[in-house]
């Protein structure tokens, strides 16, 4: 089922500032990755970002989009407005805005449906926490945040991505196993085969994320059903994130 070049995105959090930029675009304007690569900083450094990548294939996103399109909404960002600074996606639905900002399944539904009027692919992020691991309701979890965000979505002409990120494993240090990434991707690849249909399914890449680092990231990726990764810590030091791009 691997027919999808692979994907790496890094996630900066809120991390990161001009030093970051200036050694992460230097780094990636001197290599060239076969691999798809994605950098996702925080809001304010997308517009500079964008510029000073933007002969290059290296994508741009945000780490959160708007559900409203424009108005009296304080400290928000449209989908257009990401799409004008040079976004090519946006992550929604990451876990720690979740848990954090409070976010849950149908706002993501309206931000993805956002993001795709705006043209950005949405990265779709979904997991479980440690206890409902433990009580093993992985895909109990999974199969809500999938159909109660996905239903009804017109990806027509459009890229959607999903990143499996289990709560558990982001920041610890304790990655899922390749095997379980992989027996959860085949699950979650079922599932959006019902959502949507085979065809749209297998242009859908389902990419992993948590405690992700240069010395697992070869044996996530040679799992046929994980299309990729969403780094977070390790992406901070733009040699390790380049050092993961080039085993992808
Ligand atoms: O979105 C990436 C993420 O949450 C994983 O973070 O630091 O475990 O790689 P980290």
């Amino acid at each position: 089922m691997k027919n999808k070049s692979p994907l790496v995105v890094a996630n900066w959090k809120l991390n990161g500032g001009t030093d970051l930029i200036c050694a992460s675009v230097s780094k990636f304007l001197r290599h060239n990755f076969k691999v798809n690569i994605g950098i996702a900083p925080p809001y304010v450094y997308l517009g500079d970002m964008a510029n000073f990548l933007k002969n290059s294939s290296i994508m741009i996103g945000s780490q959160n989009i708007s559900k409203f399109e424009s108005g009296a909404f304080t400290g928000e960002t449209s989908g257009q407005m990401l799409k004008e600074v040079g976004c090519n996606f946006c992550l929604i639905g990451h876990s720690e805005r979740r848990q954090v900002f409070l976010e849950n399944n149908a706002s993501c539904q309206t931000k993805i449906a956002r993001a795709l009027e705006a043209n950005l692919m949405p990265i779709i992020c979904i997991g479980e926490n440690e206890q409902q691991y433990e009580l093993g309701l992985t895909k109990h979890i999974l199969y809500k945040q999938l159909h109660e965000s996905l239903q009804g979505q017109d990806l027509t002409g459009k890229e959607l991505c999903i990143a499996y990120e289990p709560i558990w494993a982001i920041g610890s240090g304790k990655a899922a196993s390749p095997e379980s990434v992989q027996s959860i991707h085949a699950y979650i690849y079922e599932e959006i085969c019902t959502i949507f249909d085979k065809e749209t399914a297998d242009k859908i890449r389902i990419i992993y994320g948590g405690s992700v680092n240069k010395k697992n990231a070869a044996e996530l990726l040679a799992m046929p059903n994980i299309d990729g990764l969403l780094v977070g810590g390790a992406s901070l030091d733009p040699e390790h994130f380049s050092e993961i791009c080039e085993l992808a």
